[in-house]
């Protein structure tokens, strides 16, 4: 299918590996100009060298903190006005919730909430104003489902559903949509480095934990982070225009409830 974004310009936060980096490949496929992000040069180098020879669209890296206003200016410096904005970031640590002081409970609200919001307000009326816009936010099946030692996670994220559903009714006249991704378990470094930490705290093999972790899940498998990526391209194609203020669920059926 063709997208019909071709030549369109996009930010993609966090974005050296795992999702984000799965959602600059597909948008690159697509024929979108890319800014990617991460914090270590190397890395980030690495990603923007290997999407360009795949793709050969123009990728261009930026290094920086995304949750600080430092990182964020670099980003708009780069791409005052994109088309498409993908916020993504790392997440919270797992923790358990008597463990979170106040320092913690800010970051992780900054990184997961306040982060994406300060983002979208600095592009959104660019977008309007050009009549064109695609906002995708990269949440968690949390936001739905309580996972135990994510509670700031999900209340993060929750929140950052909750803000972003009145703002994308007011944008979505402008063909400005803002939908929110909420992937369940995608095989990249932050599940595997969760297996690896509960390995340690539970003293279980962490090939144990990750065969029965695939096994509540209906779909027997974790998710390919390409799969991910083709779906937030779709959502920022010309054919979902109509489509805004959603949570769209990727998680081989492991929320389990109809609506
Ligand atoms: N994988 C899953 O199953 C899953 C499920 C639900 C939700 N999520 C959420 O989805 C997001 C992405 O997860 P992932 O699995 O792709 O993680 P990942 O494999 O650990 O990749 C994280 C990416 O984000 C970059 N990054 C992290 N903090 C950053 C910051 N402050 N500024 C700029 N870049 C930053 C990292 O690069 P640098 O380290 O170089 O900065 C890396 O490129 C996370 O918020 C995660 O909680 C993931």
């Amino acid at each position: 299918m063709d997208l019909g974004i071709r030549g369109r310009t996009a930010i993609v936060c966090a974005s050296s590996q795992g999702l984000g980096l799965a959602c600059a490949r597909a948008l690159a496929e697509a024929g979108v100009s890319l800014i990617i992000n991460g914090r270590r040069r190397m890395q980030l180098e690495a990603t923007a060298a290997e999407i360009r020879a795949a793709t050969g669209t123009e990728v261009t890296p930026v290094v920086a903190d995304v949750s600080t206003p430092e990182g964020q200016a670099a980003l708009l410096a780069a791409c005052p006005a994109p088309d498409i904005l993908i916020n993504n970031n790392g997440g919270p640590p797992f923790r358990d919730f008597r463990e979170l002081d106040r320092a913690a409970m800010l970051t992780g609200l900054t990184m997961n909430m306040l982060t994406p919001i300060e983002l979208i307000q600095r592009v959104i009326d660019g977008m309007a104003g050009k009549g064109f816009g695609r906002i995708v936010n990269i949440t968690s099946v949390s936001v739905k489902m309580p996972l135990t030692g994510l509670d700031l996670s999900s209340g993060a994220r929750a929140g950052l559903t909750a803000f972003v559903a009145g703002v994308a009714r007011q944008v979505a006249g402008r063909n400005v949509t803002i939908n929110n991704l909420l992937p369940g378990s995608f095989d990249t470094d932050r599940l595997r480095n969760g297996f690896a930490a509960a390995a340690q705290r539970t003293g279980a093999a962490k090939d144990t934990l990750a065969a029965n972790a695939r096994a509540n899940i209906p779909a027997k498998r974790f998710g390919n982070p390409q799969e991910l990526g083709q779906t937030c391209a779709f959502l920022c194609s010309v054919h979902a225009g109509y489509l805004t203020g959603q949570n769209i669920l990727l998680d081989g059926g492991a929320y389990p409830a109809a609506f």
